[in-house]
C-alpha cells in the first residue's frame, strides 16, 4: 500500500469513528425530540467527499456525469442534467423550454397553470422568463392540483402545466396528460417533493417534457444542496446542458453541428447561447452516487412511518384529516402533513405550541396558497376560482417528521403527545 493511500484510510477510518461515535441520530425515549429533518449521510459519504477535496478536482467533471447516468438509469429517463438546487432545476427546466433556439418555446405572456399549493420556486422561474402563472386550486383529498381546476383556467394563452407532486403523493397523471394532451399544453412536473414516487408503474418525471428533482438536505436523500433535471428529449438535455453553464458547449453530447458552423472559435470556449453558472460540484455528484443505493430504503421507511401515523391518529379522523394516496399511485411520502377540519375546536398553532414544548417540530405545508404570499402582490398573475382548499391548507394545515430515523418509538411518542394535547382540550 502506498503512503498515499495508507494517509487516505487513516483520515477515513478516523471519519468513520467519529460518526460512530457523534452521529446518533435515532430518537431516544429518556431524551424525546422529534426533528423535522435528521441527515440521510454518515462516514460513507463524508469519506468520499472528503477524497474528492483531496483530489483537488472538484469543479464539476466525471463524478457529476457518472451521478446523471445513475440517476437517469436507476428511473429510466434518458437523460439527466444535474445542477446545484430543485429551485435551479425549475430555473433551468422554464429557460430550455423558453430559449428561442429550442422548438415551439414558450414566450413571454404565455400562460402557464400551477397549483396554488406549491412552493416559491416552482413559480419564480415562470415569472422570470415574463410568463404568467396562472394559479388553481388543490384537490383537498389528494392536495394535489385539481385536474378539473386545470380544465377550468385553459384559456387562449395557455401554454403549459407546471405541476408539483405534493409531499410525494403524484398528481392524477392519467386525466393531466390526457388534459396536456387535448389541449397542446407544455407539461412540466416540479417532482422536488417526491423523489422514487411511482404512479401506473412510472417514475414521475417521466409524463411530461422536463421533471426536476431536489438533493436538499432534508429531502428522500441529498447531495447537500443539489438538484437535477431529467427529460427523454436530446434537443432540451442539451439546451440544459449549455444554459447550466455559461452558455457555452462543453457539456453538450453532441457539439458537431456548432463546432461545424463555428470553425474559427475555440471549442472550449465556444458560447453559443446564453447562460447561467448553475453547475454542481464533484463533491455533490459522488455525495449522489453514494445517496442513491440507499434511496429505496429511505422512502420505505416514510412510506411506513406514514402508514403508522395514519392507524394511530385515525381515532381522531372526526377531527384531522390526511393526505390520501393517489389511487395508482406510490407517494414517497415527504412528511406527515394534517389538515384540521372546522369542527376540530383548535388551531395549528395551539397544535404547534404543544408538540413544540415537547420538542417536536412543525412546519406549515409548503408555502400554504402561494397566491397568498406577499411575492404575488408585485407580478402580474392569474387567480382562478376561490382557491378555498389551498388556503384551507395555510390556515388549518401543518407537519410533522416523517423521514427515516423515525420509528416505531417516535411516531407512539408524537402520537402521544397529540393525545395529551386532546384530552386537555377535553377531546379524549
Ligand atoms: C415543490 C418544491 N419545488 C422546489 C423546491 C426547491 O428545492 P431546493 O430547496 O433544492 O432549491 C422545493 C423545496 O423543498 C419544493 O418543495
Amino acid at each position: 500500500m502506498s503512503d498515499r493511500e495508507k494517509l487516505l484510510n487513516d483520515v477515513k477510518r478516523s471519519v468513520a469513528a467519529y460518526c460512530e461515535a457523534f452521529h446518533d441520530f435515532g430518537f431516544k425515549p429518556n431524551d424525546p425530540i422529534v426533528r423535522l429533518h435528521e441527515p440521510t449521510f454518515g462516514a460513507e459519504e463524508i469519506n468520499a467527499a472528503v477524497e474528492v477535496l483531496l483530489s483537488t478536482r472538484v469543479t464539476m467533471g466525471p463524478k457529476v456525469k457518472s451521478f446523471e447516468r445513475e440517476f437517469a438509469d436507476k428511473f429510466g429517463f434518458r437523460h439527466g442534467v444535474m445542477n446545484n438546487s430543485g429551485s435551479s432545476a425549475n430555473l433551468l427546466a422554464i429557460a430550455a423550454l423558453s430559449n428561442i433556439k429550442t422548438r415551439g418555446h414558450l414566450r413571454p405572456g404565455d400562460e402557464v397553470i400551477v397549483p396554488a399549493l406549491s412552493w416559491s420556486t416552482t413559480i419564480a422561474p415562470l415569472i422570470q422568463y415574463g410568463l404568467v402563472p396562472v394559479i388553481v386550486d388543490i384537490d383537498p383529498v389528494t392536495l394535489n392540483i385539481d385536474p378539473n381546476e386545470i380544465e377550468r383556467a385553459i384559456g387562449p394563452k395557455t401554454r403549459g402545466v407546471m405541476l408539483v407532486h405534493v409531499y410525494g403523493n403524484v398528481c392524477d397523471m392519467a386525466a393531466i396528460t390526457d388534459i396536456c394532451r387535448r389541449h397542446e399544453l407544455v407539461l412540466i412536473e416540479d417532482c422536488c417533493e417526491a423523489l422514487d414516487a411511482w404512479y401506473d408503474g412510472r417514475p414521475v418525471g417521466k409524463f411530461g417534457s422536463i421533471g426536476t428533482f431536489s438533493f436538499y438536505f432534508s429531502h428522500h436523500m441529498t447531495t447537500l444542496e443539489g438538484g437535477i433535471c431529467v427529460t427523454d428529449d436530446l434537443e432540451l438535455a442539451e439546451m440544459m446542458r449549455i444554459l447550466r453553464a455559461h452558455g457555452w458547449l462543453r457539456e453538450v453530447e453532441k457539439p458537431e453541428p456548432y463546432l461545424a458552423e463555428n470553425g474559427d472559435v475555440d471549442p472550449r470556449f465556444l458560447f453559443v447561447n446564453l447562460g447561467y453558472n448553475l453547475r454542481a460540484t464533484e463533491l455533490q455528484g459522488v455525495f449522489g452516487s453514494v445517496q442513491l443505493p440507499k434511496l429505496r430504503s429511505y422512502v420505505d421507511a416514510r412510506r411506513a412511518n406514514t402508514a403508522g401515523f395514519q392507524q394511530s391518529l385515525s381515532r381522531w379522523s372526526d377531527l384531522i384529516d390526511f393526505q390520501q394516496e393517489t389511487p395508482g399511485a406510490r407517494s414517497s411520502c415527504f412528511g406527515f402533513p394534517i389538515t384540521l377540519k372546522d369542527s376540530a375546536p383548535f388551531t395549528t398553532a395551539d397544535l404547534s405550541r404543544h408538540l413544540n414544548a415537547a420538542k417536536i417540530e412543525t412546519r406549515p405545508i409548503i408555502c400554504g396558497n402561494v397566491a397568498l404570499q406577499p411575492v404575488m402582490k408585485l407580478y402580474e398573475h392569474r387567480v382562478v376560482g376561490d382557491l378555498k382548499h389551498s388556503t384551507r391548507v395555510m390556515r388549518r394545515g401543518m407537519s410533522f417528521a416523517n423521514h427515516q430515523a423515525v420509528d416505531g418509538a417516535a411516531r407512539d411518542y408524537v402520537c402521544g403527545e397529540i393525545s395529551k394535547f386532546m384530552i386537555t382540550r377535553g377531546l379524549g
